[in-house]
């Protein structure tokens, strides 16, 4: 009678170890952090022969302190920001790379676009904006609306151009009420715009604009 004794204890051994987590108060691992949201969920940015630009992503959830890495630093890098919600990815090289954010147990990927311009792209895209007004309605440095990398982290190049050029509203596509935005452009201008915008220092954390 003692032999099935001696079998069960390893068992219970085994189910002690495996057995559901009551009284583990190590909440650190343990499969319950909840989900990572990062806005946006895929980021755009640039880089041109004079550096890269940068492009900051916001996340919410987790269990509220975050690690922004890149499995790769062919296209980006990627540095704490100003608060611990926030992420800055600085472009080196054209293409999509990764930046992976950990909180807890919980895990997500962002891809984010570099596209590559020319310095000259840039500079005519700074024209653009100067000879325009467009620092009279969104700020000398485009910061309110935000036009500057954290508020058009979130949009394609051709969302840029559309609300630019067309006066598209990015997120609903509705017209933009105030300012015309029926701006021509030509040359080193038409990528050069988005090129200029992005090169510009994030004026706050991203966020959903109407
Ligand atoms: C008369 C005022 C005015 C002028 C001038 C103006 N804008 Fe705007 N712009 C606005 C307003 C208002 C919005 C809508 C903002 C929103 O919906 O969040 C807007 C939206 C945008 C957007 C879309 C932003 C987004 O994320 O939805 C871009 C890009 C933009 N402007 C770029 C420019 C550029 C570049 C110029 C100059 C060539 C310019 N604007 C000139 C007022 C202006």
């Amino acid at each position: 009678m003692a032999r099935p004794t001696i079998w069960m204890t390893p068992l219970l051994a085994l189910a002690a170890c495996e057995g559901p987590t009551t009284g583990n108060t190590d909440t650190s691992v343990g499969p319950s952090t909840p989900a990572i949201v990062p806005f946006p969920a895929a980021a755009y940015t640039g880089v041109d022969e004079q550096g890269g630009y940068t492009v900051p992503i916001l996340v919410t959830g987790g269990d509220g302190t975050f690690e922004f890495s890149v499995p790769s630093e062919l296209v980006l890098s990627v540095a704490p920001g100003a608060s611990p919600d926030l992420g800055v990815c600085t472009a080196v090289a054209g293409g999509i790379g990764n930046v992976e954010i950990t909180s807890g147990d919980a895990v997500v990927y962002v891809p984010v676009t570099v596209t590559p311009y020319t310095a000259a792209q840039k500079t005519a895209g700074q024209g653009v904006f100067a000879n325009n007004g467009c620092g009279g309605c969104h700020g000398p440095t485009g910061a309110n609306p935000d036009i500057t990398s954290s508020g058009l982290a979130e949009h394609t190049e051709a969302e840029i151009l559309g609300a630019v050029q067309s006066g598209i509203n990015p997120e609903d596509g509705s017209p933009i009420p105030i300012g015309g935005h029926s701006f021509t452009l030509t040359g080193d201008e038409n990528p050069g715009i988005v090129a200029y915008l992005r090169s510009l220092a994030p004026a706050g954390a991203p966020a959903v604009d109407e």
